[in-house]
């Protein structure tokens, strides 16, 4: 099978020797990622931005890898914004603690703060890229920011919002209701529920945030991936944490899932859907709604055959660990 400029539209490839380590996984497989600004000090800064994709291209190696950077959201100035957006894909917005790196986030939602930087965003055509979880009992988390999500795509209907690795038929729902909200679905939210997380023994590498949901709220995320739905697009949420910051108590949040996506998901599109269907997830849909292209095509070939994915890559436990996988992206 051929994919054609894959993309992952959430990526967190960190920083340093993690870095070095996990970049290659994602640029190998795919065209471009999105890459994810929740460093150990968020970037929010233009000069800082262009060093790390710079580090992030060398950490690549000669891939024909396109790291699409964003910036963490705070209050930002139009003459900011301005120098800024030749740089910029997008702009992410963390409620403040609500996961890895997101200290220095939003702690109000009120419109009339937020909007100076908001208006700006969608007059520049700046995406808008959002964490949505509130900080109530954490199954209601996702489902409980739905309203301002609402808020947001009715206050600023020109500003394109992505609602990020969603987890719930809430919010695939309503996608639908608006025609500028957008969504990104993570692999491992097609595949699992909180049951694989906590339902017997505990697995510390399935626990991400958001937290894996109900039966039902899986089923309505492949029901949008399964079918290709436009608004829908993939983004892997890829999150690695060393070995001894998942394996204890107060274990960090994330899925690291780099190394098996492609082959993983043509598993589970040939099963449950199709090849059209999986080009509009994997790319086709991203490139329409962000009106991306490129100059050169990318064509990632996957190839039947067996292969057993590591139980570690460095100090990094990834998705599937030590599992028999069906495909394999050709060399
Ligand atoms: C992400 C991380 O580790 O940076 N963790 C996660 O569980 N997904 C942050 C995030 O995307 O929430
Ligand atoms: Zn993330």
């Amino acid at each position: 099978m051929k994919l054609k400029n894959p993309l992952d539209t959430h990526l967190h490839l960190r920083d340093e020797s993690m870095l070095a380590l996990v970049a290659p996984f994602s640029a190998k497989d795919f065209k471009a990622g999105v890459i994810m600004p929740n460093l150990i000090t968020p970037l929010t800064e233009i000069d800082v931005l262009k060093a790390y994709k710079e580090r992030i291209l060398k950490a690549c190696k000669n891939e024909d890898f396109t790291p699409l950077m964003t910036l963490f959201f705070k209050d930002y100035d139009e003459q900011f914004l301005e120098k800024a957006k030749d740089e910029l894909f997008a702009i992410k917005l963390y409620p403040a603690g609500i996961t890895t790196n997101s200290d220095n986030g939003i702690s109000s939602f009120d419109i009339e703060k937020l909007k100076p930087t908001l208006i700006t965003m969608s007059e520049l055509n700046i995406p808008l890229l959002v964490h949505g979880e509130t900080n109530d009992f954490v199954m209601d988390r996702e489902a409980n920011f739905a309203k301002i999500y609402e808020k947001l795509a009715k206050n600023f209907p020109k500003l394109k919002i992505v609602m990020e690795h969603i987890t719930t038929k809430v919010l695939c729902d309503l996608l639908k209701d608006y025609e500028n909200l957008y969504a990104t679905i993570t692999l491992h939210h097609l595949m699992i529920t909180l049951d694989d997380v906590v339902g017997g023994k505990m697995d510390p590498h399935l626990f991400c945030k958001p937290i894996a949901k109900r039966y039902e709220d899986k089923d309505a995320l492949c029901e949008l991936a399964f079918s290709g739905y436009e608004k829908a697009m993939f983004g892997s949420d890829s999150a690695p944490h060393p070995l001894h910051t998942k394996e204890c108590c107060g274990c960090a949040a994330g899925v690291f899932s780099a190394p098996v996506i492609l082959p993983v998901l043509v598993e589970l599109f040939e099963k449950h859907s199709n090849e059209t269907n999986l080009q509009k997830f994997i790319s086709d849909n991203a490139c329409k709604i962000h009106n991306l292209k490129f100059e050169k095509d990318k064509i990632v070939i996957l190839e039947k055959q067996e292969w057993q994915v590591a139980q570690k890559y460095g100090d990094v436990v990834p998705f599937m660990a030590g599992k028999t996988l069906n495909f394999k992206v050709a060399n």
